[in-house]
């Protein structure tokens, strides 16, 4: 369905794709009923897709410490914050659906390797400071990415941003007083949130995807405001505003190289091991098998309330017919 319904990606010069650029560039929004090129479309399945998958796989890091949160506080927060990734899920699969696609076209993608979601999202969460680490600095790449989403050209997915990011504010500041906590606690705890920081500074950069000039899809992109910042923006602009943040909490972050550069007007910083994310977006990372074999049990367990729901939606039906 979903290969049949995007036709190739041939440059496309047609009055409909110069006019439809216009609006582009005029700032307007495209919504489900405009015309839009193929390109435009699959770009926008391929980005609202992964975005999607990344917000339900983000789940399981973070559910993995549900029933382990050292007070009813902490996991009520935690709760609270894994059933808002569900529904930022909801939302974005809600979008991807307004272009052709259904959920179950993205999940099958997601199941079979088709499609990615976040590299992050394959690291492992060994500490509770790792709760603080993911709010803090994985829920804060993601607000430095989303954010500028809001204004993206497609309607339904500019909506779903807003939402989004109002609850991602939330997680963010959750992940942060975890760590201002337990960097203010014992030795012990200090340590384990520096280890914390560690273990996620380099790839939560590596979620602004790889550097602009080995970007694959940028260019195109930012021409359809699909994207309104590259990637180095973007890392820069969290990399800048997490410093701080961290000599606050009295944590260093693990680069050797990080200078403040005053020409610049922000940090010089060492690039993340790019040969690391390729091999995480391969499927080598420490815990991609473990996260899909998790999507596809959750997906397996679940055909019974498919199937009892597709063949009550057909009795509905059933009975509708006969009643006219
Ligand atoms: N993890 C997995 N794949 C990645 C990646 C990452 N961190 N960064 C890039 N890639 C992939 C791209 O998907 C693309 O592969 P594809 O052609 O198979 O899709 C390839 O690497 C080349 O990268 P590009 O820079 O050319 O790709 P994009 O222009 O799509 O940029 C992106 C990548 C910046 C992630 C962009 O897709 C984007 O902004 N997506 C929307 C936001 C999003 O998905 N964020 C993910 C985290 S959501 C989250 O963390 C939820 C929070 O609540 C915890």
């Amino acid at each position: 369905m979903y290969a049949q319904m995007v036709k190739s990606e041939a440059a496309d010069d047609s009055p409909e794709a110069i006019s439809f650029q216009a609006r582009i560039d005029a700032g307007e929004k495209i919504e489900p009923k405009d015309w839009m090129p193929a390109g435009y479309r699959k770009t926008l399945i391929r980005q609202i897709g992964q975005h999607a998958h990344s917000e339900i796989v983000g789940q399981l890091p973070e559910g993995n410490w549900i029933t382990r949160a050292p007070t009813l506080e902490r996991k009520a927060i935690l709760l609270a914050k894994v059933q808002d990734e569900a529904g930022h899920g909801l939302y974005l699969y809600c979008a991807a659906e307004t272009l052709g696609v259904s959920r179950d076209d993205l999940t099958e993608m997601l199941l079979d390797g088709r499609m990615k979601y976040s590299s992050i999202f394959n690291y492992p969460t060994l500490t509770w400071a790792d709760m603080g680490a993911v709010g803090w600095l994985v829920d804060g790449a993601a607000i430095m990415n989303q954010v500028p989403l809001q204004r993206t050209s497609y309607g339904p997915y500019s909506r779903a941003m807003i939402r989004v990011c109002k609850e991602e504010s939330f997680h963010q500041r959750k992940g942060f007083d975890i760590m201002r906590k337990m960097s203010n606690g014992t030795p012990a705890q200090k340590r384990m949130a520096q280890d914390a920081l560690n273990r996620f500074w380099e790839p939560s950069l590596m979620m602004f995807g790889p550097s602009d000039k080995d970007s694959v899809h940028s260019a195109q992109s930012m021409a359809w405001k699909i994207k309104m910042n590259t990637n180095d923006e973007l890392r820069q602009k969290f990399v800048d505003q997490t410093v701080p943040q961290a000599d606050y909490l009295g944590l260093t972050v693990p680069d050797e190289t990080l200078k403040w550069n005053d020409e610049k007007g922000g940090y010089d910083f060492a690039e993340p091991d790019w040969a690391e994310f390729y091999e995480v977006l391969k499927g080598n990372g420490p815990c991609n098998r473990e996260r899909l074999a998790a999507r596809n049990k959750a997906w397996d367990d679940g055909a019974w309330v498919r199937d009892g729901l597709s063949a009550y939606g057909q009795k509905r039906a059933a009975r509708k017919v006969a009643a006219q």
